[in-house]
C-alpha cells in the first residue's frame, strides 16, 4: 500500500509521452538539494511518529551532492540521523570494505562519517562473504527491510544500459537480492575507478528489482548528457527487461529527477511544439526547421507547407504564412554561421559573419581544460587563427597528470637517468624526485594514489606534449601557459571543489593577455567533470573582470569537449576544414603520445581521441550537408557566450 506522505506531490498534468512523473531542474546542484529536502522531511516525519526512517541508498557519482546536502542539513540545521536506518543497493563482489572502489568506503566517506548515524544501522550488501553464504545473506537482507516495514524511500541512479542497482538488462521485475554478473557497459563505465577494465570485478551483489519496486517512494536521479538516451528509453519507451529502469513506470509513487542535460532527449524537449504552446523566437524556429528537415531527410529549402502541417508545425506556419519564407530565414541564418575566418575577416564586411572584422589582428586566448582539449576539440580553428596572423595564446588549465600510465612515467625516468649518466650530471634534487617516483611506481598497488613526485613526472610528460602541439601549430613558447589549477591536484578522479586560488589564476591570465577572443570548453552539461569546473572558473573570472575596459572588446566562444557536439540549431560559428586540414589536425593530436594506444581512462569508447575528433567533425559537416549546404570534409562548431 502506498503511504500518503508529504513526499507525494501532485504532478502538473501535461500532455507528453512521459510515462513516469518527471521533474527537470536547471542543474544537478538544485536537483540534489530538492531530493535531500525530501529525504529530510521523511526523516523528520518518521521521527515525529516515533519510528525510524528507513532509507534505500545508492552510490556512484550521481547522489554525491544529495549526500553533501544531507550533511549540511545535519550540521547547520540539526537534522538528526539517530533514528535512521539505511540499506544500500549494492556492492562489488568480491570487494574489501576499505578498498578505494568499495561502496562501503564510499558511503562512509560521502555520508556516514559526517552524520550521527549508528554504524549498526547502516546496511550494505557484502563483498566479502564466501560464495556459498551469499544466498542466505541476500535473503536476510530483504527480510530485514521487510521487518522494518519496508523502505520509506529508495534513491536510485541509472546506468547507461538502464540498470537500477546492479540489476542489469535481462533482470526480471520480480528479481530478488542476488549475485549478479555485471554487464560490459557497467564495467566500462567503472573502468575509470579501477584504472583499467580488466580490474573491474565481474560481479556484484545487488538488491533485486522486486525490493526496489516495493519501496514506498522511489526517486531516480540522472544528471549529464551521457544519461539522456537511456532516460528517454526508460521514460517514454515500453516497459521491458532490456531497460530495467522502465519497470518504474509501474510504480505508484515514483519520480525521475533530471537536470536539463539528461532530459535533453525527451520528446518534450526535442520537439516542445508537439506538446505545448511555444514562443516562436529565432532559436525555436531554427530548432523546429532543422529538426523537420533532418527527420524527413530533406534539405531545408525543399521543405513544403505540407511538411510543416503534417509534422505538428502548422502553428509555426500560421505565424509566418509560407514554408518558403521560414525556410529561407533559417537557411540564411545557418549559412551565416559558416566561416573560414574564425578571428574575423578584415577585408570583407562582417555584417553577416559570426566574428567582427576588427581589430584585424586579435589577441586570442584558448583555454584548454586538459593538455590536449585545444587540439582535439578545435585544432582546425586553432591552426587557422595562427595562419591568419592572430596572436594566439593557449592556457592549459590542469596538469592532466592522472591520465598518464605508470609505465609511461617509468620510461621518462629511465630516459633522464640514461641522459644524466651519459653526461655525468649529478643533481641532488633531481635524484630525490625521480628516485622517489621510481621506487613508488615499482611497488605501486592497484589504484593506489600517486605520490607528488610521480604526479610531477606525469604532469611534465603532458606539458611536453602540449608544447609539442603548440610548436607544431606554430605559436611561440612564450604564448603557452600552464596554469596547473590546484583543484585538480588530488591524484585521484575525485577532485577538490573550485577554490579562490583557481579563480585567481584564471582571472590573472585573462587580465595579462587582455584577449579580444576567448575560446573555452563549454561542457555545460557535464555535472562533475574537470571541464565543468574549469568552465566555472572562467565564468566567475569573466564576472569579476567584466567592468575592465578591455573586456568590452572581448568575445567568448565555447567549444565542446571530446565527447559531444552542439545541437545544429545552437551553432553560431562553424569552421569548415579541408581533408588536408583534417590530416594536419590529426598530426597535432598525435603529439599527445601518452594518450595514444589505449589510455588510462578509456571510458566506454574504444576509439582513440583523433578518431573521435574526426568522426565528430565529419558528422557536423554531414549535418550541414544534409540541410542543403556545401559538402565539407569536417566542421568545428562554436556557440557564443554572452557575459
Ligand atoms: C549504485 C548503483 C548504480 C548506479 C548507476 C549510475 O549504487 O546501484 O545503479 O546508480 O550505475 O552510476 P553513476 O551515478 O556513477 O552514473
Amino acid at each position: 500500500m502506498i503511504e500518503a506522505t508529504e513526499a507525494i506531490e501532485l504532478e502538473k498534468e501535461s500532455i507528453s509521452l512521459e510515462r513516469v512523473p518527471t521533474k527537470i531542474y536547471k542543474d544537478a546542484a538544485e536537483a540534489s538539494k530538492a531530493v535531500a529536502q525530501e529525504i529530510a522531511k521523511i526523516i523528520r516525519r518518521k521521527n515525529a511518529s516515533g519510528k525510524p526512517a528507513v532509507l534505500g541508498l545508492a552510490t556512484g557519482s550521481t547522489p554525491k551532492k544529495v549526500y553533501a546536502e544531507l550533511i549540511r542539513l545535519h550540521k547547520v540545521e540539526g537534522l538528526s540521523f539517530e533514528n535512521v536506518i539505511t540499506f544500500n543497493l549494492d556492492e562489488y563482489y568480491p570487494m574489501q570494505p576499505d578498498a578505494v572502489q568499495s561502496y562501503h568506503r564510499f558511503m562512509k566517506e560521502q555520508l556516514f562519517d559526517h552524520v550521527n548515524i549508528a554504524p549498526e544501522n547502516c546496511h550494505i550488501p557484502t563483498g566479502t562473504l564466501p560464495l556459498e553464504k551469499l544466498a542466505i545473506f541476500c535473503k536476510e537482507y530483504e527480510a530485514q527491510i521487510e521487518e522494518l516495514g519496508g523502505l520509506d524511500i529508495q534513491i536510485l541512479g541509472i546506468g547507461r544500459n538502464g540498470h537500477i542497482g546492479f540489476n542489469e538488462p535481462g533482470s526480471l521485475v520480480n528479481s530478488k537480492t542476488r549475485l549478479m554478473t555485471l554487464d560490459i557497459t557497467t564495467r566500462m563505465d567503472a573502468a575509470g575507478d579501477f584504472g583499467t577494465l580488466v580490474k573491474v570485478p565481474r560481479r556484484a551483489v545487488t538488491m533485486g528489482v522486486k525490493a526496489i519496486m516495493e519501496a514506498k517512494r522511489v526517486v531516480l536521479l540522472a544528471f549529464g548528457e551521457h544519461k539522456a538516451q537511456v532516460i528517454k528509453e526508460a521514460i517514454e519507451g515500453t516497459v521491458s527487461e532490456k531497460i530495467p529502469a522502465s519497470y518504474l513506470q509501474g510504480h505508484q509513487n515514483v519520480r525521475f529527477i533530471l537536470d536539463e542535460a539528461s532530459a535533453s532527449e525527451l520528446s518534450s524537449r526535442k520537439k516542445p511544439w508537439l506538446f505545448d504552446e511555444v514562443i516562436w523566437n529565432k532559436m525555436m524556429v531554427k530548432k523546429a526547421v532543422t529538426n523537420l528537415a533532418l527527420s524527413l531527410d530533406k534539405p531545408i529549402l525543399k521543405l513544403t507547407n505540407r511538411d510543416y502541417n503534417e509534422n505538428g508545425l502548422s502553428d509555426l506556419l500560421a505565424n509566418y504564412g509560407q514554408a518558403y519564407d521560414i525556410n529561407l530565414q533559417v537557411f540564411q541564418s545557418l549559412q551565416h554561421t559558416i566561416t573560414g575566418w574564425p578571428g574575423g575577416k578584415s577585408l570583407a564586411s562582417d555584417a553577416n559573419r559570426p566574428e567582427r572584422a576588427f581589430p584585424a589582428q586579435k589577441r586570442v586566448l584558448i583555454f584548454s581544460p586538459h593538455p590536449d582539449d585545444d587540439i582535439i576539440s578545435m585544432g582546425g580553428t586553432f591552426q587557422r587563427l595562427v595562419d591568419q596572423g592572430h596572436d594566439v595564446h593557449v592556457a592549459y588549465q590542469t596538469s592532466g597528470n592522472i591520465a598518464v600510465a605508470d609505465d609511461e612515467a617509468l620510461r621518462f625516468i629511465d630516459f633522464l637517468d640514461d641522459f644524466n649518466t651519459a653526461f655525468d650530471i649529478e643533481n641532488k634534487k633531481y635524484n630525490t624526485v625521480f628516485e622517489e617516483a621510481r621506487a613508488f611506481l615499482s611497488k605501486k598497488k592497484d589504484s593506489e594514489i600517486d605520490i607528488p613526485a610521480v604526479r610531477y613526472v606525469k604532469g611534465i610528460i603532458r606539458q611536453g606534449e602540449a608544447k609539442a602541439t603548440c610548436r607544431f601549430v606554430g605559436i611561440p613558447s612564450s604564448n603557452v601557459h600552464f596554469l596547473n589549477m590546484p583543484f585538480y591536484e588530488t591524484g585521484a578522479i575525485q577532485k577538490m571543489p573550485l577554490g579562490e586560488a583557481d579563480i585567481k589564476i584564471v582571472s590573472n591570465i585573462i587580465a595579462e593577455i587582455k584577449p579580444h577572443q576567448i575560446f573555452a570548453a563549454g561542457d555545460l552539461a557535464d555535472p562533475h567533470g574537470t571541464h565543468k569546473v574549469c568552465l566555472d572558473a572562467i565564468f566567475e573570472s569573466l564576472e569579476r573582470l567584466k567592468k575592465e575596459e578591455y573586456m568590452n572588446d572581448c568575445w567568448v566562444w565555447l567549444y565542446r569537449g571530446a565527447w559531444a557536439e552542439w545541437d545544429i540549431h545552437e551553432i553560431e560559428m562553424a569552421v569548415p576544414m579541408s581533408p588536408t586540414q583534417v590530416l594536419q589536425k590529426r598530426h597535432g593530436i598525435f603529439k599527445h603520445q601518452s594518450q595514444k594506444d589505449g589510455v588510462v581512462f578509456q571510458g566506454n569508447d574504444s576509439r582513440e581521441f583523433w578518431q573521435r575528433a574526426e568522426d565528430r567533425n565529419s558528422a557536423t559537416a554531414d549535418l550541414y550537408n544534409k540541410l542543403g549546404f556545401a559538402e565539407y570534409a569536417a566542421i568545428e562548431a562554436f556557440v557564443r557566450y554572452h557575459f
